[in-house]
C-alpha cells in the first residue's frame, strides 16, 4: 500500500552533492544538558543513512521546546548535534543560526554525505507563524526537501508546509512507517478494536474520542480525564481534576454505551512519593481527596478487555505514573498491552515514555514518535505536513 500516495525518497532527483533539507522531529527530552531519550533521533537514522549512501549532503532542521521566536540558549540544538554526531559516527556541526547569511555559506560548502544541523527553528518567529519569507529562506538552503518529522506534521508551521511547495520533496522512512501503521486504525478490519485513553484533559481528546467511537468496539477511559466522566455520571469526585464545561459532552459519550469508565480509583491528598493512599469506589471519592490513578478492580477489568483485543490503541497514562504510589494502573495497562496477542499501537507522548520506562517497548507492535500528531492523524486521517507533500512540487 502507498499510504496516502506520498512521494518517496526514491522519487527525489538526487545527484552527487544534492543538498537535502531534512525536517526531523528533534523535540527530545533533555537532562543535565544532554539528550535523555533519543528515540526521535534514532528513528530518523535510516533516512539519513539512505541519503548518505546516495551521496546527498544534508541540512537538518528541527525544533526543541517552545522558545518564543528568538534565540534562547536553554533551547539550543547543541545537545542534539552532540547525539547526532555520536550516532552518525561523524562530526555534525551546529549552524550559528537558522537561516540567513550566517548559515548559507555552511550549507553551500557541504561535501557529499556531510551533515549540518540548523539551530532551533523556533528561534525564528516565522516558523510557527508559517511566514512565507522564512519558508523561502529555509528552502534556499537546499535543492530537495524530506519530511521525516511525523511528530510535528500536525503543525502548519513554515518548515513543515513551506519548502515542499517549492522543492522536490519526499516523506522519510519513519514518516511512511508511522502513516502506514496508523492507517490500520482508520478503517479497521480486526475486531474487537479497543482504545485505551488517558491523560489530563477530555477537551484535548474529545475529537479523537468521537472519531474512535465510530470505529472502536470500546473506549476505556483512565487518567485525570476520567473524573469529568464520573462527574457526568453524577458522582462527587472530591478534589480531583475536572473540566466542568465538558460534563455535557462526556454525558453524550457515555450514552453511546461504548465508553468504559473506572469503577474504583486510587486517591490521596498530595502527589508525593510517600503519599497516604486509599482505594475507593469511583462513586465514593471522599471530600478533600483527589483521584490519581485507576484502582485495581478497574486495572484488572481493563487488562482483560485489552487481552481480548485484535487491534489495540493506547494513548495517555492511567494516573500520575511518574510518582510511585500512582504507577500501578499505568503499569498494569502497559503489561496487558505488551501481552496482547492482537496488533498493538501506543500513540506517543507519555504512554510511549511509560512503555519504555517499564522496558516493554519491544513487545508493542508500534510505538509512535508522535503524540499530538498521532491523535490528529487518527482523528482526521491526514495531517497538514502530509497534505503539503502530496500537493507540493513533485520530485
Ligand atoms: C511534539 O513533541 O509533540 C512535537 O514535536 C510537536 O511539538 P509542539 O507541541 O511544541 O508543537
Amino acid at each position: 500500500m502507498v499510504p496516502l500516495d506520498l512521494p518517496r525518497l526514491e522519487d527525489l532527483p538526487l545527484a552527487r552533492g544534492t543538498r537535502v533539507l531534512v525536517r526531523i522531529d528533534l523535540n527530545v527530552p533533555l537532562k543535565d544538558g544532554k539528550v535523555a531519550d533519543d528515540l526521535r533521533i534514532t528513528t530518523a537514522l535510516p533516512t539519513l543513512g539512505w541519503l548518505r549512501e546516495h551521496h546527498a549532503s544534508m541540512v537538518i532542521a528541527g525544533h526543541l521546546g517552545r522558545p518564543k521566536g528568538k534565540p534562547d540558549p536553554q533551547y539550543s540544538m547543541a545537545p542534539v548535534a552532540g547525539r547526532l554526531s555520536e550516532l552518525l559516527g561523524t562530526e555534525v556541526p551546529l549552524a550559528p543560526a537558522v537561516v540567513g547569511p550566517k548559515v548559507e555559506p555552511f550549507a553551500a560548502s557541504l561535501a557529499p554525505g556531510q551533515v549540518l544541523l540548523l539551530e532551533n527553528l523556533r528561534f525564528e518567529p516565522g516558523e510557527t507563524a508559517d511566514d512565507p519569507g522564512f519558508a523561502t529562506n529555509l528552502a534556499a538552503l537546499a535543492d530537495c526537501y524530506v519530511n521525516e518529522a511525523f511528530g510535528a506534521s500536525h503543525r502548519s508551521h513554515a518548515s513543515i508546509v513551506g519548502p515542499p511547495c517549492v522543492l522536490p520533496n519526499a516523506g522519510g522512512r519513519l514518516l511512511f512507517r508511522e502513516v502506514t501503521t496508523l492507517s490500520r486504525l482508520l478503517e479497521p478490519h480486526e475486531r474487537p478494536f479497543v482504545a485505551v485513553l488517558g491523560g489530563a484533559k477530555v477537551s484535548d481528546k474529545l475529537g479523537v474520542i468521537d472519531a474512535l467511537l465510530q470505529r472502536c468496539d470500546s473506549v476505556l477511559v483512565g487518567g485525570a480525564m476520567m473524573f469529568t466522566f464520573l462527574l457526568a455520571q453524577g458522582y462527587d469526585v472530591g478534589n480531583s481534576l475536572v473540566e466542568p464545561d465538558m460534563v455535557e459532552d462526556c454525558r453524550g459519550l457515555l450514552e453511546t454505551g461504548c465508553v468504559r469508565v473506572p469503577t474504583d480509583v486510587v486517591v490521596a491528598q498530595a502527589i508525593v512519593d510517600d503519599a497516604e493512599t486509599r482505594v475507593v469506589a469511583a462513586s465514593a471519592i471522599p471530600d478533600g481527596w483527589k483521584g490519581l490513578d485507576i484502582g485495581p478492580e478497574t486495572a484488572h477489568a481493563f487488562a482483560s478487555e485489552i487481552g481480548g483485543a485484535a487491534l489495540l490503541l493506547w494513548n495517555g497514562p492511567m494516573g500520575v505514573f511518574e510518582v510511585a504510589p500512582f504507577v500501578a494502573g499505568t503499569r498494569r495497562v502497559a503489561e496487558a498491552v505488551a501481552a496482547c496477542p492482537g496488533f498493538t499501537v501506543v500513540g506517543g507522548g507519555d504512554s510511549a515514555a511509560a512503555v519504555r520506562q517499564f522496558g516493554l517497548a519491544d513487545r508493542v507492535d508500534h510505538v509512535s514518535t508522535g503524540g499530538g500528531a498521532s491523535l490528529e492523524f487518527i482523528e482526521h486521517g491526514d495531517l497538514p505536513g502530509l497534505a503539503a507533500l502530496r500537493e507540493g512540487k513533485k520530485g
